[in-house]
C-alpha cells in the first residue's frame, strides 16, 4: 500500500441501532486490507467506545479514517456541548451517562481509558458549547 485511505462515516445523535456501524466497516476495510487481527481488534474498540459517546454525550458528529503504512489515524468530531475535565473524564470509573442511558449498559466510565488503552496515541481538542474532537493512532509497525 502506497497511498492513503481514507473512510469518513457520519454518526447520527442518540441513533443506538446504529451505532458501531463505523468500527464494523472499519474493521471489515482492514482485515480486507490483510491488517493484523490485533491491530483490527484494537482499532475497532476504540473506533466502537469513540462512536458510542458521540452518540450519548454528543449530538453525533463525524468520523475519518485515514490508513497508510505506518499508521491508522482516526479522527471523531463531534458536535456536542464538550468536555469541561479531560483529565477527569479519563479516569477509569468517571462518568456522567444519565440513567437511561445506563440502563442500556453504558455509562461504565470505561470508555475513554480503553481507547487509550489500545492505541497508541490519543489526544483530545475540546471547546465548551461547541465539540470534541478525538484524534487516535495505532501504528502498524
Ligand atoms: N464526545 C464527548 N462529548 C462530551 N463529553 C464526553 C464525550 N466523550 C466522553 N465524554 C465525557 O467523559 C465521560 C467519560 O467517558 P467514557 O467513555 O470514559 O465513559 P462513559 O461513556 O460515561 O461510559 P462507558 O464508555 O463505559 O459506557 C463521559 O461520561 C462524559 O461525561
Ligand atoms: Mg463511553
Amino acid at each position: 500500500m502506497t497511498d492513503s485511505l481514507e473512510f469518513k462515516y457520519e454518526v447520527q445523535e442518540g441513533n443506538f441501532t446504529r451505532a458501531g456501524e463505523a468500527s464494523q466497516d472499519v474493521k471489515r476495510k482492514l482485515k480486507r486490507l490483510g491488517v493484523s487481527p490485533d491491530i483490527v481488534r484494537r482499532v475497532a474498540i476504540a473506533i466502537y467506545e469513540g462512536e458510542i459517546n458521540m452518540v450519548i454525550h454528543a449530538y453525533g458528529g463525524e468520523i475519518t479514517v485515514t490508513v497508510n503504512d505506518s499508521e491508522i489515524k482516526m479522527v471523531l468530531a463531534d458536535r456536542g456541548p464538550g468536555i469541561p475535565d479531560v483529565e477527569k473524564a479519563m479516569q477509569a470509573g468517571y462518568s456522567t451517562a444519565p440513567e437511561n442511558v445506563r440502563n442500556l449498559g453504558f455509562g461504565a466510565g470505561m470508555g475513554l481509558p480503553n481507547m487509550k488503552k489500545y492505541t497508541d496515541e490519543l489526544s483530545i481538542e475540546t471547546e465548551i458549547g461547541v465539540g470534541t474532537t478525538v484524534t487516535m493512532k495505532v501504528y502498524l509497525q
